[in-house]
């Protein structure tokens, strides 16, 4: 077939001026989905991005074809440099992506994993003995606190005191907002609070740089993402330390937070799941498994998260821009244009998943999920780019859920106003839980 350029993709053509513009930010989820099931696998969203919502075109952008594409085209980083944002691993490209991930990724691993299921257990326990029957909680605050402060053990070997976790918790949302997300968020869409933003991530930078001259950094029991990056090659500047440490904090908390809310959501609104997890948790903690031996004991749990993370995933969106022309179906995407893939849509497709828009965490115990397409489910990215803190993730969320659900069942206050608000991770909106026994 001849080969078609970008103005032929097929897609919503807006309004003479703003094009899509105000239907996006009204509403994203919608308007994604919209494009999706109207006009197919590849949509022309904007004169300059394409939404790529086949499987295939996922799986070849984010795996095979992953090294023509850059997180940080011409116009993102003209923007960068304004904004004096950081350039971590996650925002680099090319080799200088390659190096820095090699010399983080490896803290990453097992051990840390293990570490972080021992701790969970005692943090998790340490929150609830704050619950009693009868209070309403906001879970994401509550949540936000234990993996802040379990996340900057991690890495920073370092005890934070609750005040400390309150003011980096305080600083970090906003800076979420713009940058160190996963996400990249396409360059037509408006950003806001730059000011604010420019002003926290000066903050976070002081305390970091505080961290990283403390002497922790020279035990990697301690400290283990800390002496990595201090020890790696090539040697980080300080500017990078603190960039690196900034955007992981950033990277592994909202999410994370956001996974075990949204959980809870569901579990909230399906009682035969939630009593499943707690008879789960219950007789595993019984047996008084702990760290990686008490995950093995929990798979129902595994399967709830996996299922929240399929409905609700906390990166619902990921753009880069082009760097060479790319092809996808016939159609030549030029390079320069942002490309963009929702995990929302994707997700959500009727054509790959049974009963789509359904919990069903039992569908992770059977074959489905070895049935669908790779590009139809990827919480986590795909390829080169994956995110090496899932598997710590995965710990903490599972832990944390296995904790509080064996502990107590939560309602939802206002069930029917629960709903998702996609900033740079998908936030769950008035989540606050009515505290009961069993
Ligand atoms: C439920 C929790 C999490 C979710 C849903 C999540 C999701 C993602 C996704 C989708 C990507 C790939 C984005 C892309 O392709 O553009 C990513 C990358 C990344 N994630 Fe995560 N993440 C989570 C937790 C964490 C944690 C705990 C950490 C570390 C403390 C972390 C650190 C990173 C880093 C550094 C990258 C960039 C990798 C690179 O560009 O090479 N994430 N994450």
């Amino acid at each position: 077939m001849a080969e078609k350029e970008l103005g032929d993709i097929p897609g919503p053509a807006g309004d003479r001026v703003l094009g899509n513009l105000q239907e996006f930010s009204t509403d994203p989820l919608r308007f994604l989905t919209a494009c999706a099931r109207e006009y197919g696998d590849i949509v022309r969203i904007s004169p300059r991005n394409v939404l790529l919502a086949g499987p295939e075109h996922v799986e070849r952008m984010l795996v095979d074809r992953n090294a023509d594409f850059v997180k940080q085209g011409p116009e993102t980083r003209r923007a960068g440099r304004r904004q004096s944002l950081p350039l971590s691993t996650m925002s680099s490209d090319g080799e200088d992506w390659k190096a820095k991930r090699r010399r983080i990724q490896p803290a990453f691993g097992r051990e840390l994993s293990a570490t972080a299921a021992a701790a969970m257990r005692g943090q998790g326990e340490r929150m609830l003995e704050q619950w009693r029957p009868g209070q309403v909680r906001d879970l994401q605050q509550d949540v936000s606190v234990v993996t802040l402060r379990l996340v900057t053990a991690l890495m920073f070997g370092e005890e934070y005191t609750d005040s400390e976790i309150a003011e980096v918790a305080g600083m970090v949302v906003p800076i979420m907002e713009l940058s160190a997300s996963p996400v990249v968020l396409p360059e037509w869409l408006p950003t806001r609070r730059k000011l604010q933003i420019r002003r926290n991530l000066r903050g976070v930078e002081r305390t970091l740089a505080r961290v990283a001259a403390s002497g922790r950094a020279a035990d990697p029991k301690a400290a283990p993402v800390l002496h990595a990056l201090l020890h790696g090659t090539p040697a980080p500047t300080p500017a990078e330390v603190n960039d690196e440490l900034a955007t992981l904090l950033m990277a592994g908390y909202e999410t994370t937070n956001d996974a075990v809310v949204w959980a809870s959501v569901l579990l909230a609104r399906n009682p035969e799941a939630a009593e499943r997890v707690y008879h789960e948790s219950e007789k595993a903690l019984a047996k008084n498994a702990t760290g990686m031996a008490l995950l093995g004991e929990l798979p129902y749990t595994d399967a709830v998260l996996r299922e929240s993370l399929r409905l609700y995933s906390p990166v619902w969106m990921t753009s880069r821009d082009a760097r060479v022309d790319v092809t996808f179906s016939d159609y030549v995407i030029p390079a320069g244009t942002t490309v963009t893939v929702s995990q929302w849509v994707n997700h959500r497709d009727p054509r790959y998943w049974k009963q789509a828009g359904e919990f069903r965490p039992e569908r992770w115990l059977g074959k489905e999920p070895t049935e669908v397409p790779r590009g139809s489910y990827f919480p986590f990215g795909l390829g080169p780019r994956t995110c090496f803190g899932a598997s710590l993730a995965g710990v903490e969320a599972v832990s944390l859920l296995a904790s509080v659900w064996s502990r107590f069942r939560l309602r939802l206050e206002t069930p029917e106003s629960v709903r998702p608000r996609p900033a740079l991770a998908l936030q769950p909106l008035n989540a606050r839980f009515k505290v009961e026994a069993w």
